[in-house]
């Protein structure tokens, strides 16, 4: 039977203890709509960077602890007054460092009734919606991305962790055809596996196998071509017992290792292939891009984040794998208390056991946008990147990719004019990005991966980089 409890009883709950508590939270979250709803509004036209005196104004935190605590509406008001100036405006349209997306309105909203609900996403009893969206999220993320349709998919904090999740399955179930169980054994005593890496592998794929215990003089690294591309025909040999790590997207230049020539020939030998593809397995859903992904469906096991391309809030990586069971293997927990569902339960798909359904955010931005929505933002961020390139070109720099998706490498000048130029560009606030070592030379680095990117955007940016450009050059 539902319980519901009547007008009466939910007066006599409202009047226990907690009736304060509950009216301010009412307060704190008008209040909080109303300056979130200010602080992206005006998003637009605000400094990307925040000032020197934004952030001097921090110091208003630093406070002895609080004996008494404060009113809710009162720690808003702090936030919305000394908090939101001294942001970096990464869900407008000019900031380029990093891989950045910004958030999709829906998905924002999302987060804010996330929030409010507070859902722990260990079970399916404890959560039951946010459970349910998270999978319907997890069917339509590989139905974008073309992958098998019976993979497991696990919400992690960003790629960092879903490296770390797939290369987990990986290792246990390359030991468990050697009829190693290391759940039971541990990794002593078992002999050592290989594991190929690229030249141009993310300092994060190196972090979770440094993690998972294989030290860096068990990494065999696949030799690159100029733009960062595993060589096909360089590849090291391959056997039962490796781990091949691919890349699709290389953090500087975006590129994508030949999956359709490297996967078949290592699978055909029984080695596990995890491709990183914290930002660029997106190029998958878009019939523009997605020839450079070609072959990567065939691969055991994918990283990708919902925070960089999709465009959802921070913080949401997808942990992919081609076998349920090799990932729930390594990450089941079992007690009395946990209450079994009907499909494997998300405590059993990532290390976290108590975590936030930020799957929620998921659903929304791909419910928002749709399959078409989702391809047409890849391509305008692409658009964008050509004309950055095309601009910065015309200015007289040197573009050192090709610019095969949403990065951007320029140089001009020596290294010491690249790192003046980026240094005004940063305190200028009109728009923001780093530099970057690529191919033996200091450059800029842009990476257009944010839904709110308008020509504007790129017009204010190539602006703001000849300004900055010039006034270097001429001293
Ligand atoms: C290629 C690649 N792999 C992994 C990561 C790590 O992702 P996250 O920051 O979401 O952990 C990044 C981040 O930029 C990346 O570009």
């Amino acid at each position: 039977m539902r319980y519901q409890l009547d007008k009466k009883g939910r007066e006599a709950d409202m009047d226990g203890n907690n009736s304060g508590k509950f009216s301010d939270a009412k307060k704190a979250l008008s209040l909080a709509a109303r300056y979130a709803k200010d602080y992206v509004v005006a998003i637009r036209d605000r400094r990307v960077s925040p000032s020197a005196l934004d952030l001097d104004r921090l110091r208003h935190f630093n406070r002895d602890l609080s004996r008494a605590g404060q009113p809710a509406e009162a720690v808003i008001e702090s936030l919305h007054r000394y908090g939101s100036p001294a942001t970096v405006a990464s869900t407008g349209g000019r900031f380029f460092g990093l891989v950045v997306g910004g958030a999709t309105p829906a998905a924002m909203g999302a987060a804010v009734m996330n929030a409010a609900w507070d859902q722990v996403a260990v079970l399916e009893a404890s959560a039951p919606s946010a459970i349910y969206l998270e999978r319907i999220a997890a069917h339509w993320i590989l139905e974008l991305l073309t992958l098998p349709q019976a993979g497991s998919v696990g919400f992690t904090t960003g790629s960092s962790m879903a490296n770390m999740v797939c290369l987990a399955a990986a290792r246990n179930a390359l030991y468990q055809k050697l009829n190693i169980n290391l759940a039971e054994t541990g990794l002593a005593g078992a002999p050592p596996l290989r594991i190929i890496v690229s030249e141009q592998s993310h300092v994060t794929v190196h972090k979770a196998l440094s993690i998972l215990g294989f030290g860096t003089r068990q990494l065999v690294e696949a030799p690159c071509d100029a733009q960062g591309r595993v060589r096909a025909d360089t590849f090291p040999e391959v056997d039962e017992t490796t781990i091949i790590c691919l890349q699709a997207g290389n953090v500087n230049s975006g590129a994508f290792d030949p999956f359709a020539e490297i996967i078949p020939r290592a699978k055909a030998r029984g080695a596990w292939v995890h491709v990183d593809g914290a930002f660029g397995l997106w190029a998958a859903a878009s019939p523009a891009k997605s020839v450079l992904t070609a072959g990567v469906e065939q691969a055991d096991s994918w990283a990708v984040d919902a925070h960089k391309w999709l465009n959802t809030p921070y913080d949401c990586g997808l942990a992919i794998c081609r076998q349920q069971g090799a990932v729930h293997t390594v990450m089941t927990t079992q007690a009395p208390y946990l209450q079994a569902g009907v499909d494997v339960a998300p405590k059993d798909m990532v290390p976290e056991f108590s975590r936030r359904a930020r799957g929620v955010e998921v659903w929304a931005a791909i419910q928002e946008m749709g399959a078409e929505g989702i391809a047409a933002m890849i391509e305008r961020c692409c658009r964008h990147a050509e004309h950055l390139c095309a601009g910065l070109a015309d200015m007289g720099y040197e573009i050192l990719n090709e610019v095969v998706l949403n990065q951007v490498v320029a140089t001009i000048g020596t290294a010491e004019d690249i790192q003046q130029i980026v240094r005004a560009i940063q305190e200028e606030g009109v728009c923001w990005f780093g530099a970057t070592t690529w191919r033996g030379k200091t450059a800029l680095r842009l990476s257009v991966s944010s839904w709110a990117t308008t020509e504007r955007d790129i017009a204010l940016t190539l602006e703001a980089i000849r300004r900055a450009t010039e006034a270097q050059l001429a001293k």
